[in-house]
């Protein structure tokens, strides 16, 4: 659907993306391009503990490299931030490569800011806060999810608030994205597919968000068409290096889009019950996409006709009123062939904690970009309920 001629809209997305089996193992030139001499790897504790990546990483900076962190956890809080950048102070770090998944990627973020402005990290909550460019930043994923590495926001938990804190600004944005299909082959099949379905969702709420628009549809349809096409491929076989590639394509491509048009309500209800309950990201909004997708069905019913479309569904005869319901049905079936929990109650969140979510949810900043307004705590409530 073209759009009407008032529209207006800027697409931002200036990380240089460099792509290829082994790529990784050339980091060092990206180092010296940003012309930086002292770089801290941030990683996470599992991946240090569990393979030999930031290891890898660290050999072939060589002189390049002044140290690892790797006390990264799942939810990275303020506290881990904090002890990352004193580490990369004492070591006079000018630079940071994170290897990981959006956890390790949006501690590295929050470092960098601290290592170019000092100060407490809870100062630089909220959008567009920062003045100038901070601490060069490589981005080398080892899932295919988050998009994080071309995303201007970083979400770090408030362990102490038992909340999640937002930071957007185009400041953060990674200076380089090195999407080596290599680094995301021992990713385990649920872990794979619980990421591969938060890009699902970046690519959905990007299309039906309030900001969006042409540039960022483009990417996200693409984004759909390949993780329908090489999810399952991915789940099933990790070694499958064409699927793990176009999976890293998709992650990226639909991080570039949401972090132009914005996401929705899946991503405010999945943040909070992972703020809550630690619901893993990518379960939680696979989750609850489908319960979603049916309540904006009449807001944005033509655009769901195009995902359908390109989910591979002939839409001749489907009313574009019909198409949230369609959408759902279709993430449902699939999500069950990837092997995923199908209700929040499999995933750890109790019955009684769905009405403080249901309040929660509503003071999220992805709510705001819904295609539908939702502003009363009951109809979010209902939401819920039915993904328990
Ligand atoms: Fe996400």
């Amino acid at each position: 659907m073209p759009y009407d001629t008032s529209l207006n809209f800027v697409f931002w997305s200036p990380t240089k993306i460099v792509f290829g089996e082994n790529t990784a193992l050339d980091v060092a030139i990206e180092v010296e391009n940003l012309k930086c001499k002292k770089a801290l790897v941030v990683t996470d504790r599992e991946l240090a503990k569990n393979t030999d990546i930031p290891e890898r990483i660290k050999k072939v900076l060589g002189n390049l490299c002044v140290g690892i962190f790797s006390d990264v956890e799942a939810d990275s809080g303020i506290h881990i931030v904090n002890q990352g950048a004193k580490l990369g102070k004492e070591l006079g770090a000018d630079c940071i490569v994170s290897v990981g998944g959006g956890s390790a990627i949006d501690t590295a973020k929050g470092m960098a800011i601290l290592l170019k402005e000092g100060g407490k990290l809870q100062d630089y909550v909220g959008f567009q806060i920062l003045t100038r460019p901070q601490t060069p930043h490589i981005v080398i994923p080892t899932t295919a999810g988050t998009g994080s590495e071309v995303t201007y926001i970083a979400v770090i938990k408030d362990h102490e608030e038992g909340r999640k804190l937002l930071f957007g600004d185009y400041n953060i944005l990674p200076n380089v994205a090195i999407l080596d299909p290599k680094m995301t082959e021992g990713l385990p099949p649920r872990l794979t597919a619980a990421t591969g379905m938060d890009a699902m969702c970046h690519a959905i709420e990007a299309l039906h968000s309030l900001q969006k628009e042409p540039i960022a549809d483009g990417m996200a349809l693409h984004a759909i068409k390949l993780i329908k096409e090489f999810l399952p491929r991915a789940v099933q076989n990790g070694k499958d290096m064409l699927a793990r590639g176009q999976m890293l394509i998709a992650a990226n491509m639909a991080g570039a889009a949401f972090s132009n048009a914005q996401l929705g309500m899946v991503h405010a209800l999945a943040h909070t019950v992972g703020a809550k309950f630690k619901v893993h990201h990518g379960l939680a909004n696979s989750i609850l996409l489908p319960p979603c997708l049916k309540y904006n069905a009449d807001a944005c019913g033509d655009v769901y006709l195009d995902v359908l479309s390109t989910l591979g569904v002939n839409i001749k005869r489907i009313r574009p009123e019909e198409a949230g319901s369609a959408v759902a049905e279709k993430i449902i079936e699939f999500t069950k062939k990837l092997g995923l929990p199908q209700r929040l109650r499999e995933v750890g969140v109790p019955e009684e904690g769905l009405k403080e979510c249901s309040e929660l949810a509503l003071s999220d900043g992805a709510i705001v970009y819904n295609p539908k307004f939702i502003s009363e705590s009951t109809e979010v409530l209902k939401i819920y309920q039915q993904a328990w």
